[in-house]
């Protein structure tokens, strides 16, 4: 910038507004904030900006088209807990261990030795935030308090692996918030099948700097956008004047239960704020996805009230693709069916496209162009690289990160994918843990080594090995994979691109195979109160973990005000803590 521009910048600083002040002072480029949304189980078919004809995303549409759609995104797992953890540590899953969907008693967690995006930001002083479905473990020590986010407040799992309340909603308009119903509780409890309680109703956790309260079990799903809410204004508002972190994976639009007939307990399967529900034209989905563009609305009001906007980076796309078993109260892979396979499981946990290509951009007022797109190929895995390169951390030394770079996709005009070959892990065979490369994206190539069907697997008949040449398809001109350039048998006689593609593909994946190392979880010994049978998240065992809430005035105003000293020295206090300002680095 030059002089000039300089001095009218601070003239137009001076006459503006105290906050604007504070925030616009601090130069733009040097460790922005980031903003990192992901969806739960939302396909690429599923919002206004990719062309779903009736869903209701104003404000996620409105944020798409101010900055740079990006057409070519894919997840680093077709499902939740490994998609999150290529996500947190720029690596394809099954090197970090992370090779299936964690349960809610199980002793796994992403291992303390990956470095989370938040450990590497943290290096650099950014203040750490994630609300919603954590999913890396839900013992103590795996929480995100551990893996080096300040403050949580969350499910640590998915909203179909136990019950939670709904509030009921007469005549469809918001009640009195003092009293929730129970409706859905009225069932008497039956013994969980390992019969641990922790697992039967969902809880709400609250952390800060790594010390741990539930604050609901069972929590009120009802309730639960609004102190999401509650908590992304509190923590922007109260680190507007540092670099900040805030990661909102949302526990929307993921199904609630229904993998198990006697959890079965939540009309519809899906849920939204009484002021939301029914008031779509999708349905419940359709509710539950105008409650996710809501927050989102939310936290960008509140970036816009601070004068943040300039100083924040948002990054904006979905975990896998949807659960295409579940039908209505699932979403949508839009263009993305695979059809090819002939069968219609072609979303989450499948590798067709439908499971992991997403919808997603980036915005950044001042830094990425509006109106902008770009379809060079991006990964999950890619935002660690980037936020570091931003944030000026260097990457971590003696790890193998398979995440590139992708500033110069969003910053510039043309800026190239670092990816030549993107290979993409899977399940063949219906057995979620045994995992391998099952395809890979090499320019305008996706070619497959494995398909099967995503859920609704367990379908070994329909799994195929392409072990000759892979099953090959160009995704640019043929998004559905529809039309085959290689069925796996024959080499595509009269096309001399393709057949030279497929080689250096070929060649690629035998290294690929023969360097890859798949990651070991190492057993973390018992914490205090936990062991075989105790490693769920209990209020309280002599009550089925089933407790009062917290939640209410007195926790607002007393412990729920993110961030100052005084506050921190209160939390504590009621924690019964003494060393309550050492901090977790
Ligand atoms: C982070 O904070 C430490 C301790 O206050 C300080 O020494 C260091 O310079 C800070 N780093 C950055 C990048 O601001
Ligand atoms: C965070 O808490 C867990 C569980 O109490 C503990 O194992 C871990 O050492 C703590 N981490 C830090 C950095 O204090
Ligand atoms: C949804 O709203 C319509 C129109 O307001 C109403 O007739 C219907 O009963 C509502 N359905 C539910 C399930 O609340
Ligand atoms: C657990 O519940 C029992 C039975 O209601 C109660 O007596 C006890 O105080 C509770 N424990 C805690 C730590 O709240
Ligand atoms: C916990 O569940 C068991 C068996 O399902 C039941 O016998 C017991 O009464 C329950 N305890 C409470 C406090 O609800």
């Amino acid at each position: 910038m030059n002089q000039l521009a300089r001095f009218l910048l601070l003239l137009a600083l001076l006459i503006s507004t105290k906050t604007r002040v504070v925030a616009a002072l601090r130069d733009p480029l040097d460790r922005p904030n980031f903003v990192l949304f992901f969806v739960d189980d939302l396909g690429y078919g599923d919002l206004g900006f990719t062309g779903h004809p009736t869903t209701s995303t104003p404000n996620i549409d409105r944020l798409a088209w101010n900055g740079k759609t990006l057409t070519t995104w894919y997840s680093g797992c077709a499902l939740c807990s490994c998609s999150r953890a290529a996500l947190m540590t720029g690596r394809q899953y099954p090197r970090t261990g992370i090779r299936q969907v964690l349960g809610t008693v199980d002793d796994l967690g992403l291992p303390l030795e990956e470095v989370t995006i938040a450990e590497q930001l943290k290096k650099v002083n950014y203040t750490t935030g994630i609300v919603g479905k954590w999913h890396l473990g839900q013992r103590l020590a795996y929480l995100p308090g551990n893996q080096g986010f300040d403050y949580y407040l969350g499910i640590p799992y998915s909203d179909d692996m136990g019950n939670g309340k709904q509030t009921s909603c007469p005549g469809n308009k918001a009640e009195d918030p003092t009293e929730p119903v129970q409706e859905h509780l009225k069932g008497k409890p039956i013994p969980p099948p390992d019969g641990d309680y922790a697992a039967w109703y969902l809880p709400l956790l609250y952390q800060e700097h790594n010390k741990t309260r539930i604050i609901e079990q069972p929590l009120d799903l009802t309730k639960l956008a609004q102190k999401y809410n509650r908590f992304a204004t509190k923590f922007i508002e109260d680190n507007k004047d540092e670099p900040f972190f805030l990661y909102f994976p949302f526990n929307h639009v993921h199904t609630t239960s229904g993998n198990n007939d006697k959890w079965d307990t939540m009309p519809n399967r899906q849920f939204a704020s009484c002021e939301l529900k029914n008031r779509t034209k999708r349905g419940a989905f359709g509710d539950a996805l105008a409650e996710v563009d809501w927050m989102i609305g939310n936290v960008y009001e509140t970036l816009q009230r601070l004068g943040l906007e300039e100083n924040t980076m948002i990054l904006w796309t979905s975990d896998n693709g949807p659960a295409t078993p579940r039908r209505f109260d699932a979403g949508s892979y839009g263009i993305f069916s695979g059809e090819y396979a002939g069968y219609p499981w072609t979303g989450k946990a499948s590798t067709w496209e439908g499971g992991i290509r997403m919808p997603a951009f980036a915005h950044w007022k001042g830094q990425i162009q509006p109106f902008s797109r770009s379809s060079q190929t991006i990964s999950s895995m890619d935002v660690f690289p980037t936020f570091s390169h931003l944030a000026g951390v260097p990457l971590p030394s003696g790890i193998v990160l398979d995440g590139r770079d992708m500033a110069d996709i969003l910053l510039q005009e043309n800026g190239q994918s670092r990816h030549d070959f993107l290979f993409f892990y899977g399940f063949c065979n219906g057995h979620w843990p045994r995992t391998g490369v099952t395809a890979v994206r090499h320019g305008p190539y996706k070619a497959h080594f494995c398909t099967s069907p995503g859920l609704g697997a367990g379908h070994e008949s329909m799994t195929v090995h392409y072990n000759k040449y892979p099953l090959l398809f160009n995704v640019e001109e043929d998004p559905s994979e529809t039309f085959p350039i290689c069925d796996g048998n024959t080499l595509p006689e009269n096309d001399p691109d393709a057949r030279a593609a497929i080689e250096r593909i070929l060649r690629a994946y035998a290294m690929e195979k023969a360097t890859f190392e798949y990651g070991k979880i190492p057993p973390l010994p018992p914490g205090p109160g936990e062991g075989k049978g105790h490693y769920g998240v209990c209020c309280n065992r002599s009550t089925n973990c089933s407790c009062e809430s917290l939640w209410d005035d007195n926790f607002q105003s007393r412990l729920f005000t993110v961030g100052s000293e005084e506050h921190h020295a209160r939390y504590h206090e009621y924690l019964g803590e003494e060393n309550h300002m050492k901090r977790a680095t």
